[in-house]
């Protein structure tokens, strides 16, 4: 275990602002949080937790005066093993790519589609990510957890984890309570490329790739390339990736904004409801490119907010909130930030 006071979380945020932490405790196992935590309770310390994972779905307002807690659980097991699929119990520390870079490597398929996105392996299960059609929710079995009050081991099915977009139940009633500590996906030995996505048959087109030649190397390979041409990388320039969700829209207030911009990119949810994307109606807004102070617009990609350099929490903030009211007011539709504001 690693315990630093007064820490700098600069390397521990991917919009590189510089906040602090009172306490940064990092632990190494399970039994090693099991033990911060019966301390904690034995010493009566309420101080306030934040457990983090990579820090690439964070904006730090302020410093953060409690403890920030990291896993660095690494450790990665095949479980159960059948003709047709793989479960594997993996680190929650472990670097998302790492594990997708590692699972096709094993000729484990299913992640390919979800290559490259930021963060660490805990988080994965939290915030469901996805991407290219793809989610986290639709290969993970199991989620292990440690109860941060008491310290107990609990073991949640995919089900009770109550996945939607972006959405589980560790973001609404049990927020802040668990940490996950281990992640139990289940792959395929059989390789299924998912190629749903138009962006994603477009760019097979484009580099002349035909499904018959597809692997799950070239693909992951595609997806790579893809993201690197639209999303920046934060070691360049600070950023959390999208910064707000889809909304979902019900139907009619989509027909009403088709009716004027026929184009208008969507992905069906129900009969009743219409995702749009978020970038597409911030670039509407004329903000795509733009920026207030040193908190900018991705000029590739107006979902993503950037840290143009030495920008504060608050003045991403400021950037947000300026464009919702700008969305509020050309389109009548609410973006909610996909970033956890501390
Ligand atoms: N679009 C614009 N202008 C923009 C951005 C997008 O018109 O500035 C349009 C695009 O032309 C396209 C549509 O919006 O027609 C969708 O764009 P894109 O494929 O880039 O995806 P997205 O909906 O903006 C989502 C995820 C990303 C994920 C991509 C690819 C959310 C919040 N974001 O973005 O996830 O990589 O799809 O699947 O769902 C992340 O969560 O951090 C993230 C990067």
């Amino acid at each position: 275990m690693k315990i630093q006071d007064n820490c700098s979380l600069l390397e521990h945020n991917t919009f590189g602002i510089a906040a602090q932490a009172r306490h940064l405790v990092e632990y190494d196992s399970v039994e090693e949080l099991q033990d911060f935590i019966r301390q904690r309770n034995i010493d009566g310390d309420n101080s306030p937790l934040l457990h983090i994972g990579g820090g690439s779905n964070l904006l730090f307002l302020k410093d953060f005066d409690g403890t920030v807690l990291h896993s660095r659980i690494l450790d990665l097991h095949v479980v159960e093993d059948n003709e047709e699929t793989v479960c594997i119990r993996v680190g929650a520390g472990m670097v998302w790519d790492e594990w997708v870079d590692y699972a096709v490597r094993q000729d484990w398929f299913g992640l390919e589609n979800l290559s490259l996105i930021p963060g660490e392996v805990g988080a994965s299960a939290v915030q469901n990510i996805g991407a290219y059609g793809a989610e986290a929710k639709d290969f993970i079995q199991f989620v292990d957890a440690v109860d941060l009050q008491s310290g107990d081991v609990r073991q949640f099915s995919n089900a009770e984890c109550q996945y939607a977009y972006r959405h589980s139940i560790f973001k609404t009633v049990l927020r802040g309570r668990y940490a996950v500590t281990h992640v139990h996906f289940r792959l395929s030995h059989k390789f299924q490329p998912n190629l749903g996505y138009g962006a994603l048959r477009q760019a097979l087109a484009r580099n002349n790739v035909k499904e018959e030649q597809l692997d799950a190397t070239l693909l992951r390979r595609v997806i790579i390339d893809l993201r690197n041409g639209k999303l920046p990388d934060p070691k360049v320039l600070g950023n959390a990736g999208s910064f707000f969700t889809n909304p979902i829209v019900q139907r009619p207030v989509y027909e009403q904004i088709a009716a004027q911009y026929p184009d208008v990119p969507h992905y069906e949810v129900d009969a009743n409801y219409v995702k749009i994307p978020a970038g597409w109606l911030i670039e509407q807004c004329g903000w795509k490119g733009k920026a207030l102070g040193k908190a900018g617009v991705y000029e590739k990609q107006a979902l993503v907010l950037v840290n143009l350099g030495g920008a504060t929490g608050s003045d991403i903030e400021c950037l947000c909130h300026t464009i919702q009211a700008d969305v509020q007011k050309q389109f009548g539709i609410d973006i909610t930030p996909e970033v956890n504001f501390i």
